[in-house]
Order: structure tokens, then C-alpha cells, then sequence
């Protein structure tokens, strides 16, 4: 072969080559583009889930399985897309999943499931699910299936983890059951000052009580001393300097009103509790002390937040001008009658006429407008 042949033959080789290089590039691109459209087609499909509010994860579950039309009729749902989001998803539960409130447990599903396979229905899971933490929520799925659950946990404040000591107090003491969730809330079907909680930080909504508890050591923020021109004696008082400023206020305003209201006393350390209680002991006696004086460690004077007020024109305080005019108006000061005649059988004291908390004015006039106690007002709103 000479030289001409030789390269007239790569030549045709390299064209060949070339050809076949385009074919294949051509092939390479129809697949692409059809995979292309094949994937904007299937991100379409995604998209009509992801719009509704369900996750990527959920979606795709979605879109494979057979759910596709219902999922659309009922548009958006948080458990709905927890549920596909899970591995413990139910096909014969779907329709139960959307009913069920959601709540932001990691083993919602599955606690859903076993809920569900116990013979709760819908309202009473989702019932169970809103009234405790997600610990709660797994030690009653390993219970017996239980009766009457509307009746005590129809009140958002319920707890299921207390269930069992609601129908105790209810059988008992044949209380109705929002005051039998009102008081297990408390610890009320508990022996006074047994396993009382430890109040540890300062706030003007702490609750001190026979089942709320300060540390000798606890001392509240910001004491500052009420000016002799707001008290009754001439022994020196402290108190919370908010506090103090409302209580100022309230005075002044009764004055513009002709009245004279002072404070006779407001913040005792644990052992200024402990010398009081002594002193009552010794001269009224036990059952004194255990109706009107807290044992030391359970009195909220010792938050600097508590006052006991007098009138300087009349010794009986419950039968002044100022006692009239304060029970009007303390709440807009931020004040509470904290021990009522009313609310005896809850706070555990008799009705002490002088004795009042500041909680803040929002507090205030709830609790006066509503005609409750702390307590009840703390099991309501504070209680976590
Ligand atoms: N008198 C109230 C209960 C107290 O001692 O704190
Ligand atoms: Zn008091």
C-alpha cells in the first residue's frame, strides 16, 4: 500500500468514527431531554403535595402511593404529613390521621397507632395526645383503655399523667370534676406541706402555698424599703421594688379619696416566718397558727410580694373605709385579695381581710373579675 492509500484509509476511519460519536450524542440527548420532562413531569406531580404544606419526604410517599386523591381532597395536614413522613404509617389508619390534632411528638405515629388499636377514638386521641408531654403520652398508651376521659380532660389544664388521682379525689370527696382537676392540680389530694414544690426562681406570678415551697436561703429580687410616710409603724419594711411602687400608688390614690391606707408589714425572711409562728403558737394556739399563719418556707411574704395593709383611723381593718375602698380598687394597682372568704377550702387559710399579693396588674383583674383565687388562677394559665 503507498503512502496516498495509507492516508486516504485513516481518513475514512476517522469519519467513521465521528459519525458514530454524533449518533451516540444524538441517542445521549433524546434520553436526557426525555428524562428531562419525565423529571419536570414528576416535580409537577410533587409540587401539587408540597404546595398543600407537605414536606418533600412526605410528598414523595405521597405521589407513590395510592392516597394521591384523598391527600387532595383534604388538603392540608400536619398529621396527615407526619404520618407519611413516618416508618409505623398505617394504610388502614389514613383516614383517622387526619382527624387526630397534631402535636410536636417524635413517636406521634406511633403513638397514634397504639391508641388507635386500643379502641380510642379520634376525639379522645387527640384528647390524650393535647393534655400531656410526649412521656406522658407513651406510659398512657401502655395502659388499660380507660373511661370517662372527657369528663376531667375536656379542661385544657387537665393532665392525663394524673388521671388515675382524678377519679380517686372525684370518688372521695364527690367534687365536680373541673374543681377535682383544679385541685389534683394542686396537690390538694396530697397531705399539706408533703412533696411541695421547690419555687426557685423570683417572678411576681410565683405561687407560695401549703404545696409551693421556699428554700430558707431564698431571697427576693430588689428589696427596697417602704418610706415611713407609707407604713402603719415605725419598724422598717421590705419589699420587691415593683411591688413597693404599686403599692405606693394604691395609696396614693386612696389619699386623693380622703382614706388612709399604710402597710404594716410585707417581706419576713424564713426565720422572721419561723418568730411569728412561734409568737401565735405560744398565745392563740395551734389551730391559730395552722389557719392563719404559714409554716415557715410556705409564706409568700417571704417573695417580698405579699403586704399587710391597715387603715391608720381604724383598728379593724374588715370594717374600715380603706377595707371597702381596697377591695375595689387593689387590682388596678396590681393587687389581689389573696385570702377570701370564698377561696378558703383552696388556699388552706382562713379569710385574712389585710393580707394582699402583687401579681402584676394583668393577673389583677383577671382574678378579680372572675372572682377566683392564685391557685385557680396558677392551675389556668402558669401551670407548666
Ligand atoms: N398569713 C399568711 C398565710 C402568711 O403567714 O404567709
Ligand atoms: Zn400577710
Amino acid at each position: 500500500m503507498n503512502i496516498v492509500g495509507g492516508k486516504l484509509k485513516t481518513k475514512k476511519v476517522k469519519l467513521k468514527l465521528k459519525q458514530g460519536v454524533i449518533k451516540k450524542l444524538k441517542i445521549i440527548g433524546v434520553i436526557l431531554g426525555i428524562l428531562l420532562v419525565a423529571y419536570m413531569f414528576y416535580c409537577k406531580q410533587l409540587s401539587q403535595f408540597t404546595e398543600l404544606g407537605y414536606s418533600r419526604e412526605a410528598s414523595k410517599k405521597i405521589l407513590f402511593s395510592e392516597h394521591k386523591e384523598y391527600i387532595l381532597t383534604v388538603k392540608e395536614n400536619k398529621t396527615l404529613n407526619a404520618a407519611f413522613e413516618s416508618e409505623n404509617f398505617k394504610d388502614k389508619y389514613l383516614k383517622n390521621y387526619a382527624k387526630i390534632s397534631f402535636v410536636e411528638h417524635k413517636s406521634l405515629i406511633k403513638n397514634i397507632n397504639k391508641l388507635l388499636e386500643k379502641g380510642y377514638s379520634n376525639s379522645d386521641v387527640s384528647i390524650i395526645l393535647t393534655h400531656g408531654s410526649e412521656e406522658d403520652v407513651i406510659s398512657f398508651t401502655e395502659r388499660e383503655r380507660v373511661r370517662y376521659l372527657e369528663e376531667f380532660l375536656n379542661f385544657p389544664y387537665a393532665k392525663i399523667k394524673y388521671y388515675d388521682r382524678y377519679i380517686a379525689y372525684t370518688d372521695e370527696t364527690g367534687e365536680d370534676e373541673k374543681t377535682t382537676v383544679i385541685h389534683v392540680n394542686l396537690n390538694m389530694d396530697k397531705k399539706e406541706y408533703e412533696d411541695a414544690v421547690t419555687e426557685e426562681e423570683f417572678s411576681y406570678d410565683m405561687l407560695v402555698n401549703k404545696f409551693h415551697y421556699l428554700e430558707k436561703d431564698f431571697i427576693p429580687n430588689d428589696l427596697v424599703e417602704v418610706s415611713e410616710d407609707y407604713r402603719g409603724g415605725t419598724e422598717a419594711v421590705l419589699a420587691n421594688r415593683t411591688a413597693v411602687n404599686a403599692v405606693i400608688q394604691m395609696i396614693e390614690s386612696a389619699r386623693i379619696d380622703g382614706l388612709e391606707l399604710v402597710v404594716n408589714s410585707s417581706y419576713r425572711s424564713h426565720a422572721d416566718q419561723v418568730e411569728i409562728a412561734e409568737f401565735y403558737r405560744k398565745w392563740y394556739g395551734d389551730s391559730y397558727v395552722e389557719n392563719y399563719i404559714a409554716k415557715p418556707g410556705y409564706s409568700e411574704h417571704q417573695t417580698g410580694l405579699a403586704f399587710d395593709m391597715g387603715s391608720k383611723k381604724s383598728k379593724t381593718f374588715a370594717e374600715s373605709k380603706e377595707y371597702e375602698w381596697i377591695v375595689e380598687n387593689a387590682h388596678k394597682y396590681g393587687f389581689i385579695a389573696r385570702f377570701t372568704k370564698r377561696g378558703q377550702s383552696i388556699t388552706g387559710y382562713r379569710s385574712e381581710p389585710a393580707h394582699f399579693r402583687y401579681v402584676g396588674k394583668e393577673i389583677a383583674e383577671y382574678i378579680y373579675k372572675n372572682k377566683i383565687t392564685f391557685e385557680e388562677y396558677y392551675v389556668m394559665f402558669l401551670d407548666k
